[in-house]
């Protein structure tokens, strides 16, 4: 299933988000204007927005705080992702050369500031203590999440354990607040919240096995980001651990050194090592079943439109190339 086809159900909100996004980038600091217009603009996939309405629509919502509550998600996944290419030294994204590519360091970790606190802003305006909660204990965890990323970089012995909490707090962990709020601001009952939460959970875990399966599979034109970026900066992601551990102590050796050098140009070698090993497999039949458990979370979750959406674009975060 198509990406569009899934948002078609929720365009109206698709593009009122979009119109929020514009109005609350504004700022009378130029930099700010161009740099955030410039990521904001690039055509990101606005999943976690997504997820935040379509949830909000499953539990019957029909006001309009779920626009601003995708609004702040995205303002927060934006400013991860403008720290997170300068701390990955990436010059690539969503097809164009990276906001640190074109201003400098400084000011993408600033200009992501920016957008964190303006998040927090318009947080603050939603006037509800349990939301604001688990969105500032989520922003919390994914900067844990990098940090403990930061730590396990040219690290070869870093295990599938340790990766896997790696990538829940990351990026786990604002997908889950995107379902989980979505519902909270329906009004929806408990159980129906902590189910939207864990499936959307379950989603970003899938979604980043597969981001991380992508680094060694696709080309860079089609997922927009430099392919080999994960290497080059020695990120020990599952394709590499499950490829160490199965292939012979040759092909171990080699992983291992491209781990702790970060050598990008052994990229070819290592995707080769990384198919022959079945770490392919391996990281995409994990990712389905993180698909798998998500769509369990909805069995309780009444049946709309909005729930088989939900079900799509779950199996769109495996199916994806992009
Ligand atoms: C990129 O997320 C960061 C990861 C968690 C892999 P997306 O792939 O959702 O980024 P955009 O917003 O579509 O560019
Ligand atoms: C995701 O990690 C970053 C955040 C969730 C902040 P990656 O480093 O894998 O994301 P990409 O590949 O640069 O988009
Ligand atoms: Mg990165
Ligand atoms: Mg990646």
């Amino acid at each position: 299933m198509e990406i569009q086809s899934i948002y078609a159900l929720i365009q109206q909100d698709m593009s009122a988000v979009d119109a929020m996004i514009q109005q609350r980038l504004q700022s009378e600091v130029v930099l700010i204007n161009q740099l955030g217009h410039y990521i904001i603009n690039s055509g990101g996939k606005r999943l976690r927005p997504a997820i935040a309405l379509l949830s909000a629509r499953a539990c019957g919502h029909n006001a309009t705080a779920h626009i601003q509550l995708a609004t702040i998600i995205e303002f927060i996944h934006t400013a991860s992702l403008l720290h997170d290419d300068v701390v990955d030294s990436s010059t690539m994204r969503r097809g164009q050369e990276t906001a640190n590519s074109v201003w400098g360091n400084e000011a993408s970790v600033l200009v992501g500031d920016f957008l964190y606190t303006r998040a927090f802003e318009m947080m603050v305006e939603l006037d509800s203590m349990r939301l604001m909660k688990i969105l500032s204990h989520t922003t919390n965890v994914i900067a844990e999440g990098e940090v403990l990323q930061l730590l396990n970089v040219h690290d070869a012995s870093t295990t599938e354990q340790r990766y896997l909490q790696v990538i829940h707090h990351k990026t786990a962990k604002l997908f889950e607040a995107a379902g989980q709020l979505g519902a909270l601001i329906s009004g929806a009952p408990g159980a129906i919240e902590s189910a939207l939460g864990k499936y959307a959970m379950h989603l970003g875990s899938a979604f980043q096995l597969v981001d991380d399966l992508l680094d060694y599979s696709v080309s860079s034109e089609i997922i927009g980001k430099n392919i080999g970026d994960d290497l080059a900066e020695g990120k020990p992601t599952l394709p590499l651990i499950y490829a160490m551990q199965h292939g012979s102590a040759a092909q171990a050796a080699i992983i291992r050194e491209a781990i702790e050098q970060g050598q990008r140009d052994k990229i070819d070698d290592i995707i080769d090592i990384i198919k022959e090993t079945g770490a392919i497999d391996y990281t995409a039949a994990a990712a389905a079943r993180e698909v798998e458990q998500a769509k369990t979370c909805l069995l309780n979750v009444a049946d709309s439109e909005y729930k088989t959406a939900l079900i799509d674009l779950a199996d769109f975060a495996v199916s994806r190339q992009f």
